[in-house]
């Protein structure tokens, strides 16, 4: 009997429970009326009496082992339970961490600073709001300059020398005004135009303009950094230099790149001549060079303007430049992969 009672302590002491389930069974099973303490109890009176101090002593140290027991893993279980009712399931996995994206204008403006820094460019950034002299009058746009009207302004209706800027030739004027050549720079930001908003179009944009000034700069130097960089950008190194028309650079050119008419998408995308035209450049005005206090008998200079947005349409694939603005989560999550 007494090895009997001895086992029951050792499997009380090892029993451990999950549930308060499991600990009333395990009570009823030692401690409840119908109890194996109290069949214990009920024995003593037959145990003789040279064993009943042992006897007496073991299912003492029986009952107190099974009611600490039944109280510590109450204890635990009601402590877990709290937690529980606090902090939720400490155990279980965490909220997966959705991976973000780049957006698409960001990508290509990195990608567009990445190539240029590596040939010593600099990158330049300057207001969005901006005064008339660094928009227009700077860059060789006087007053009632008839070339204001390529780019429809809008105005501060408030005072017409304030406006958004409309294109970011300006940060060009600001770095020049601030800093002494060599000036090897790139300006990556937002302009805005009052034009009407369509698939190929929008009223605001972003363009990097680029500029170079030093002793001795040529257009040679200008066509081989432009086509170091559409090589580096698109892969493809035959471009053309279309005369052209700026203000501020004379001469000034459009760059188009061969892009090849391989797929029907080159058809498309080139209106099947298999050149696409991506920027404008030419070299820097010696009039831009003087309103910025640049001494053009000394130093020359070029510079070249992009959009953004176009090229992202182009590299991505886009099909409308209004997907850019619109901030749909289907658009920017597929940009996820790409850095
Ligand atoms: N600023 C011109 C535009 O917005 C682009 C350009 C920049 C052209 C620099 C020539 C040189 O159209």
């Amino acid at each position: 009997m007494l090895n009997k009672i001895k086992e029951h302590i050792a499997e009380v002491e090892a029993f451990t429970a999950t549930s308060k389930d499991e600990i009333e069974q395990f009570r009823i099973k030692y401690l409840s009326k119908k109890g194996l303490l109290n069949d214990f109890f009920a024995e003593f009176k037959n145990v003789p009496n040279e064993q009943k101090k042992e006897y007496g002593q073991t299912i003492n140290k029986l009952k107190t082992a099974a009611q600490e027991k039944v109280d510590t893993l109450k204890a635990t279980l009601e402590a877990e339970e709290e937690i529980k009712g606090v902090y939720g399931d400490l155990s279980r996995p965490g909220e997966p961490i959705e991976l973000g994206s780049r957006h698409p204008i960001s990508i290509v403006k990195n990608k567009i600073t990445e190539i240029f820094s590596r040939i010593g460019f600099n990158v330049s950034e300057g207001p969005e709001i901006e005064d008339d002299w660094h928009n227009f009058t700077a860059l060789n746009l006087p007053e009632h300059h008839p070339a204001r009207d390529m780019q429809d302004t809008f105005f501060v209706q408030t005072d017409p020398d304030i406006m958004l800027r409309t294109h970011t030739s300006t940060v060009q004027v600001r770095y020049m005004e601030n800093n002494k050549p060599p000036i090897r720079t790139i300006s990556p930001g937002r302009v805005y135009r009052n034009e009407a908003i369509s698939a190929r179009s929008h009223c605001f944009f972003h363009q990097v303009e680029g500029l170079y000034v030093d002793k001795g700069v040529s257009f040679a130097d200008l066509k081989q950094t432009l086509q170091y960089f559409t090589t580096e950008l698109f892969g493809k190194s035959k471009i053309r230099l279309r005369p052209s028309y700026f203000p501020f650079t004379e001469p000034s050119a459009e760059v188009d790149v061969y892009w090849g008419l391989e797929t029907e998408t080159d058809y498309k995308m080139t209106k099947g001549t298999g050149w696409l035209e991506i920027m404008g450049c030419g070299m820097v005005d010696p009039n831009v060079l003087k309103n910025c206090g640049i001494d053009p008998e000394v130093y020359s200079g070029f510079a070249f303007g992009m959009g953004i947005d176009r090229i992202a349409l182009l590299l991505h694939q886009i099909p409308d430049i209004r997907m850019l603005s619109e901030n749909d989560m289907r658009f920017l999550q597929q940009f996820k992969s790409v850095l």
